[in-house]
């Protein structure tokens, strides 16, 4: 019986290890997010059941566990060395003329890889499964992150090959993608919290995290190129080695060139240039390699770095323009952002007209006056931001930057809190803050109010018609069809559009709500764990983080935004407009006799497999969760029942074997 659940396990951790990769690395996914759901709940649920079998490599054990208060150092047995740079291809062509003297009449030829932007890491592998991941640190010792990337989808928690090594230490670069990094600085500014100045800055701040499940939430992700000490296993070239990293279930740059000279790495060197934006992350040059390994003994290396590779670095594309004004923009929290107006400029691309300021405390520290020549950069490539002022540029009559006293929309009062950067008004009912509410309040993956765009809340909120979101569900069609631009047909779409919200699921409306930190998938997760809104208001902090997801400063956040009566208000106007506030069942039953009940299944049923006990709770409404809680309403346990039963049983909660669970559900009735 043991020996098939753990094979059953070992099954199903491979099974997810495979999906995980096609879906994160191969961005090919071959099964759908339900059935992956489906498979990762199978293995919670037998881990659950036989808490002997988990094991720290299990795709269940990405996130979780208690933050930490300091980091462990780690040795790196093989150092991890850096790079000498290079800038010119002069440089360049001297680097070859060293090799040929070196090697002698060796015969090589070369790789080139892109240079990512991000920080250096080092995972060890003992029998195939992920047992340390660490910085490079100062070269020689390094922090223990294991768990924090761990949290990283594109590391493999166990090796993909059916041989594997004994001993595998792989070396690579975290970075935050562009895209990832443009949104989670709007997060952060959003909620008053400092900007990163790069993705650089950005993945490696996530990284410092001592706590993981700051770092699960952080769009983080991992490329390979290098290896440490490796035992049972050998590579003849650095193209063998990627090959061979990539097969084992590593991310290896999708762009590589092989040159047989140092002038066909040069023209690949364009190519690569030319590409430089079209990568999805930040490059900053080149990595140029000897592809074949044997040569490295012989070349060896400096104090600092090896003699068969050199990077060839880029300066960053600035620009320099004028500063024409700087403007306030004020967030759906409040957040007062400034914004830099310049005189139009080309740069990287694009031409930029706007540049993120970031806060008040930013624009003080680099002196930045209207009127000033300003050097402008993007960060990550996407936001253009001010890197600083030309001085020696400065037109004589200019002013410090004044903090805005009150806000620029509604003149009410300015505050700033002692753990944040930002400038916040403090008006509730600024109608700048409203707008920006009611617009993600509206949204597709919100409350998806069709019609409802951002001109129509302009003047909604404008014309005194909508004061928070739940005033959108006592809307007359009348009312809206004397608006600007409405008529009959566009007013009725509206009420209707408002009228479908009100049955959208439990999760969109907690991601409607706007709670801080709480985006859509935290929403989801919240759903898992509360099938009503009123458990969520009443959650005591303790209780929100027995979710492994949910760290502190979340469970604060929450807390605190239903101790807002304003807010409670809002929910209780909602409610009584008939929008829904409870968990829906799944495959659309709602009137099934296990509406709302809760289970959790044990040990095997003589009678059932688990699948199919599971499908006729749902089929009539009811809902299997993995972990028994004060809120499981049922304990199904079968032959030699784990660790739930006990726990079942302690809690007072209501245990059913097959034949009584037969009976609840009526097996007569079909
Ligand atoms: S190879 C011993 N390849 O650049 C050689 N490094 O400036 C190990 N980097 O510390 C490095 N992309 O953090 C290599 N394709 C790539 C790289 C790369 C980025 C980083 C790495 C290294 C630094 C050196």
């Amino acid at each position: 019986m043991t020996q098939k659940v753990k094979k059953r396990i070992a099954t199903l951790r491979a099974e997810i290890g495979r999906h995980n990769y096609l879906y994160y690395v191969e961005a090919a996914p071959l099964i759908s997010d339900r059935d992956y759901d489906a498979l990762y709940r199978k293995l919670e649920e037998l881990e659950a059941d036989f808490p002997a079998f988990v094991a720290p490599h299990s795709p269940t054990q990405r996130v979780g566990g208690e933050p930490l208060s300091v980091f462990e150092s780690v040795q790196h047995a093989i150092p991890m060395m850096s790079l000498s740079n290079t800038y010119n291809t002069e440089k360049l062509i001297e680097f070859d003329k060293r090799i040929k003297k070196l090697l002698n009449e060796t015969p090589y030829s070369y790789v080139l890889e892109p240079k990512i932007d991000g920080v250096a890491i080092s995972l060890r592998y003992e029998k195939g499964n992920l047992i340390r991941g660490s910085t490079r640190g100062d070269g020689k010792t390094g922090d223990d992150i294991t768990e924090n990337l761990k949290t990283i989808r594109t590391i493999p928690m166990t090796l993909k090959s059916r041989k594997v090594p004994d001993i595998l230490e792989v070396r690579g670069e975290v970075f935050m993608a562009k895209q990832g990094f443009a949104t989670l600085n709007q997060e952060r500014q959003k909620v008053g919290q400092e900007p990163f100045a790069n993705p650089r800055n950005a993945a490696a701040g996530s990284l410092k995290q001592l706590d993981s499940r700051m770092v699960s939430g952080r769009p983080l992700a991992a490329i390979f190129y290098a290896v440490g000490e490796v035992q049972g296993l050998d590579f003849e070239t650095h193209v063998d080695l990627l090959n061979t990293l990539h097969l084992m279930g590593f991310a290896v740059s999708v762009k590589t060139w092989r040159g047989a000279t140092i002038e066909e790495i040069l023209s690949a060197l364009d190519d690569l240039k030319r590409l430089q934006h079209d990568f999805s992350f930040e490059i900053d040059g080149g990595v140029i390699k000897i592809n074949e390994r044997r040569t490295y003994e012989t070349l060896g290396a400096t104090a600092k770095s090896p003699r068969w590779a050199v990077a060839f670095k880029y300066e960053p594309e600035r620009a320099e323009t004028l500063l024409k004004d700087i403007t306030i923009q004020v967030g759906r929290t409040g957040v007062l952002t400034p914004v830099a107006e310049l005189e139009p400029v080309a740069l990287a691309g694009t031409t930029v007209s706007r540049a993120t300021l970031h806060n008040a405390g930013e624009i003080e520290r680099k002196d930045i006056r209207i009127g000033d020549l300003v050097r402008i950069q993007k960060a990550g490539e996407i936001i253009p931001v001010v890197v600083e002022v030309k001085i020696s540029a400065r037109p004589k009559d200019t002013h410090p930057f004044q903090r805005p006293t009150s806000c620029p929309i509604c003149t009410g009062p300015v505050t700033q809190k002692e753990d944040e950067v930002a400038l916040r008004c403090e008006n509730l009912q600024c109608p700048a803050q409203l707008k920006s509410w009611l617009r993600h309040f509206a949204m597709r993956g919100a409350m998806d109010i069709d019609g409802l765009g951002i001109k129509l809340i302009v003047q909604l909120v404008d014309q005194g018609l909508v004061s928070s979101p739940a005033d959108l569900y006592q809307l007359e069609q009348a009312t809206i069809m004397n608006l600007e631009r409405m008529g009959d047909q566009s007013a009725e779409n509206l009420i209707d559009g408002i009228e479908a919200s009100k049955q959208r699921e439990l999760w969109r409306l907690i991601f409607a709500l706007g709670i801080r930190h709480v985006g859509a998938r935290m929403a989801q997760i919240l759903e898992e764990h509360f099938s009503h809104i009123d458990e969520l208001i009443e959650a005591k902090t303790e209780e929100l983080e027995q979710i492994p997801e949910i760290g502190p400063t979340l469970a604060l956040s929450i807390q605190a935004y239903f101790q807002h009566l304003k807010n409670l208000e809002i929910v209780r106007v909602l409610k009584k407009n008939g929008v829904n506030v409870t968990r829906l069942t799944p495959m659309g039953s709602t009137s099934g006799k296990l509406t709302g009940k809760s289970f959790v299944l044990t040990g095997t049923l003589p009678g059932l497999t688990r699948d199919e006990a599971t499908a006729k709770i749902r089929q009539q409404g009811g809902k299997v969760v993995a972990s028994v809680s004060k809120k499981t309403d049922y304990v199904i346990s079968g032959d030699q029942p784990g660790s739930k039963f006990e726990q079942a049983k302690k809690l007072g909660i209501a245990t059913l074997d097959e034949a009584e669970f037969s009976t609840l559900i009526g097996n007569d009735s079909g």
